[in-house]
């Protein structure tokens, strides 16, 4: 971005598979669109091997690798949209949180939040440029590597979904920690709610400057919530992420496709279809039939494969991928999993999956 917060257009390679940005915005295509949420992971040997004695928030400061990680499932499956290598946690680290990858524990915060006090140790403006600039290098390699074979999707956790990790330092099975703060802070859990949204704005912003053409948000940590607390900590977050982005790219002319992925949020289904994003993303738990009824045409939609399906056998994964389809119908859909791929999956049935989405879509389209 420049100094006076114009996006600059850079030279990129042309397009040449737009399909996923068309099922996005609902237009027609000759195939449904596929791509894996977690799709450059652990399931892949190349990946492994490469992420090999390097500690995770190192790889993802590296422009280079994450870029090669980026582009690795692209060389195997006829994914019809990449998603940039990083990590939704570089976020509270940009605010000044220490967060570290603890090998076959995950994510650790060795100081999170624990009182309301504790968000004075936050960094309240944040120079996303400055703390986050290796994100937008690695997006602005990676869409010259591309080569224009595919769309490349930059990404961002939500705000009640990094708040959860602020406060709990890591998984959790209850989020109680986190909760704790809802009932007991609610003007603190606001003011941390906004403090995030703020910095996410200015993070996506930059990641359409440098070069995504599509965004996630991933709001992973919905389910814990129920409807009244995801209408008040999570919902109106969201809504006013899009809103803000897509503002500021209108005035820049520009249009990039929003993706909100809040996974468990059966309840929201409704709300989220009507928040500004041009696409809901889906868990496996949401029926598609039902999900295309209660979004009423007014969304495309993504999803909803559950991930375990893929320890099917081949033969099978491609009739849950028929039935799938038949479900969401072939136009504004993107298929996908309910969620990301696991470290044992075999790249093999993420193969079938793949050819089973782009075979049956294609025959079901034609015969329309
Ligand atoms: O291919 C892609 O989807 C792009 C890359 C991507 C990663 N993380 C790479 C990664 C994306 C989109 C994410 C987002 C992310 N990170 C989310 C939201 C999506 C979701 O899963 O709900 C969340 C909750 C995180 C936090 C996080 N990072 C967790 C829970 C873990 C797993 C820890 C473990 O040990 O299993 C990570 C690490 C991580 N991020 C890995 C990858 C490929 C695996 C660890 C590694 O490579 O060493």
């Amino acid at each position: 971005m420049s100094k006076d917060g114009l996006i600059l257009p850079k030279d990129f390679p042309q397009l040449l598979n737009d399909t996923f940005l068309r099922a996005a915005r609902g237009e027609e295509t000759e195939h449904v669109p596929v791509w894996c949420m977690r799709q450059a992971g652990r399931y892949l040997p190349e990946f492994r091997e490469t992420r090999a004695g390097k500690d995770f928030f190192e790889t993802c400061r590296s422009p280079e690798t994450c870029c090669e990680l980026t582009l690795q499932p692209l060389r195997r499956f006829a994914f019809d949209a990449a998603i940039i290598f990083s990590d939704i946690l570089v976020v509270p680290q940009a605010m000044g949180m220490d967060v570290q990858m603890v090998p076959g524990k995950g994510p650790t915060f060795p100081e999170p939040l624990k009182e309301p006090e504790d968000l004075q140790r936050l960094q309240t403006k944040v120079d996303v440029g400055k703390e986050l600039g290796y994100v937008f290098k690695a997006i602005t390699l990676t869409r010259h590597k591309i080569e224009g074979k595919v769309p490349l999707i930059g990404f961002t956790g939500a705000p009640w979904t990094l708040m959860s990790y602020m406060i709990e330092g890591g998984g959790s099975n209850t989020h109680s920690k986190a909760k704790r703060w809802l009932y007991r802070h609610p003007e603190s859990s606001h003011m941390l709610l906004r403090m995030l949204t703020d910095v996410i704005v200015e993070y996506l912003l930059g990641q359409v400057a440098a070069g995504a053409q599509a965004l996630q948000v991933f709001e992973s940590h919905a389910g814990i919530l129920g409807p009244v607390e995801f209408k008040e900590f999570s919902l109106p977050y969201l809504r006013d992420i899009a809103h803000r982005v897509k503002d500021k790219l209108k005035e820049a002319g520009q249009d990039v496709p929003m993706i909100v992925f809040a996974k468990d949020a059966h309840y929201g289904v409704e709300d989220l279809s009507q928040s500004n994003y041009e696409v809901v993303g889906l868990d496996w738990t949401i029926d598609p039939r039902s999900a295309r009824e209660r979004t009423g045409g007014k969304v495309s939609l993504q999803g909803n494969m559950d991930p375990c399906a893929l320890y099917a056998p081949k033969e099978q994964i491609s009739d849950i991928v028929k039935r799938m389809l038949e479900g969401f119908g072939t136009r504004g859909y993107i298929a996908n999993l309910g969620h990301g791929l696991y470290p044992d999956m075999d790249p093999e049935n993420v193969g079938a999956f793949v050819e089973a989405v782009h075979q049956h879509s294609k025959q079901m389209i034609k015969q329309m």
